[in-house]
Order: C-alpha cells, then structure tokens, then sequence
C-alpha cells in the first residue's frame, strides 16, 4: 500500500521528542500509518545498496507474549501493539541478491551494464577480505539498526512511538520465530502511543567528547 500520506512533526522536533517508551497504550496503529513508516523507513541506506534488513511483524498476543519471554519478561512487549523482530540476513551478498539489486537498479533507470559487472565481480571479493568488519554479524548489525534508526525517526514524525530494545536472548528468539542460522537478530523495536511520561531526558555527551578533529582523541570545535 503506498499512500502519500504526511507527516505530523518536523524533523527536528520528531529527533527531540523522540524517546525510549517503556509502556504503551493498546490502541492500535492505524494501517496507513504503519505502511507509511515501513516505507520510509526502507529509504536507509546500505552497502552495495544490498539491504539486508528484515523484519518479523509482531502483532497477535500470543506471539508477543512468547516474544516478552525471550526478552526478560520486559513489559512493552506485550503492551505495544506492533513489535518488530529486526534482523540481519547474511545472505544478502549471495549472488541471487546481488543479481535482485541489479534488477532493481535497472527497474528504476539507475543501473548500467558496466556497474551491473562491477557488482557483480567486486561484492565477492569484498566480502572475502572484510575489510571494514570483523564478522558478517557486525555486517548484519550495521546495516539493520540504520533502517531501525530511520524506522524510529520516521515513526516519532506520525506521532508514533518507539522502544528499541537488545535486552533479549538471540537464541531463544530464533527458535521461537524460525529464523534461519544464516540471520542475525538484531534488536527488537516497539511501536505503538506511549503510554507513560517519558522519564527526564538522560541527555547526550557533548560535541567535544565525541567529535575529533582530523585525527582521534584532537580537539574539533565550530
Ligand atoms: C540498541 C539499543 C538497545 C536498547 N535496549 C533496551 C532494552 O532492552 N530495554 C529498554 O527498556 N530500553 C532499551 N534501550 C533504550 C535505551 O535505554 C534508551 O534509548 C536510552 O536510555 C536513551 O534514552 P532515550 O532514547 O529516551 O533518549 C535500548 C536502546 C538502544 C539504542
């Protein structure tokens, strides 16, 4: 379903007013509102553009109280009326995927035979030598908690809240949700209208603690 459909908060107040929700109320999200965050948040941005995001759509009561035990029995599981099981599929950079973002390319006029053949003789050998990650679990995880940060943001802009939480056990969530060996869980997100006020902001580190200049650990300032 792709309806236009706009959003009630900025950017700027969606990322400010944005917060942890750990109680919701049960009133559900409306159907077009949710297809309007999944689709927005699908925008993140990936590597080779080969999306390896996938999510478990979390809704019956019986599911979600399964979900609340594989998550040390944290309350807003059951209470949100949408949680999503965010995963990472390690299979993204098998060739049927890569041959599936071709064609994507090609379906929206952005794909060329030449960088067709640089995908296809370059993602095998990146992913042979990692060069920038560890393990194809940092891989998954990197890419799937982009798309949630998007997922969350996009949520707060149509007043929709959200609780991402990685207070779970991997393993006891694969096997309860038949989720493959080769997928990763990465975090579990909760969406739905917080029911609570939000406890005090905890705050953020300044600029000056987080931010180098040129180098790590020198001083940037604006
Ligand atoms: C990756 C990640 C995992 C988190 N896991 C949990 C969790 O399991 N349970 C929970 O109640 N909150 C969880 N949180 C929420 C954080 O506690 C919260 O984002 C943080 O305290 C900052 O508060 P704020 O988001 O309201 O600004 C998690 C947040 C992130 C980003």
């Amino acid at each position: 379903m792709d309806i236009d459909f706009q959003p009630t908060t900025g950017l700027k107040d969606s990322i400010e007013q944005r917060r942890a929700a750990r109680a919701f109320h049960p009133d559900p999200i409306p159907e077009v509102v949710l297809a309007e965050i999944f689709h927005l948040g699908l925008r993140s941005p990936s590597g080779y553009n080969l999306q390896p995001w996938r999510f478990i759509v979390v809704q019956s009561p019986e599911s979600k109280e399964t979900l609340q035990h594989c998550a040390f029995d944290q309350t807003q599981i059951a209470q949100a009326p949408v949680v999503l099981i965010c995963c990472g599929d390690r299979t993204a950079i098998d060739q049927d995927n890569i041959e599936a973002v071709i064609k994507l390319g090609e379906d929206h006029q952005a794909m060329t035979k030449q960088y067709a053949d640089y995908l296809r003789s370059q993602i095998p050998p990146f992913f042979d030598n990692a060069p920038s990650f560890g393990s194809m679990e940092t891989w998954t995880n990197r890419h799937t908690m982009l798309a949630v940060a998007h997922l969350m943001i996009v949520a707060k802009s149509y007043g929709v809240d959200s609780c991402p939480m990685e207070g779970f056990v991997a393993a006891q969530v694969k096997e309860a949700f038949d989720i493959p060996d080769t997928v990763d869980v990465c975090c579990l997100l909760c969406l739905g209208y917080a029911d609570e006020p939000f406890k005090h902001f905890g705050g953020r580190f300044s600029r000056d603690k987080v931010f180098y200049g040129e180098r790590y650990g020198r001083p940037f300032r604006l």
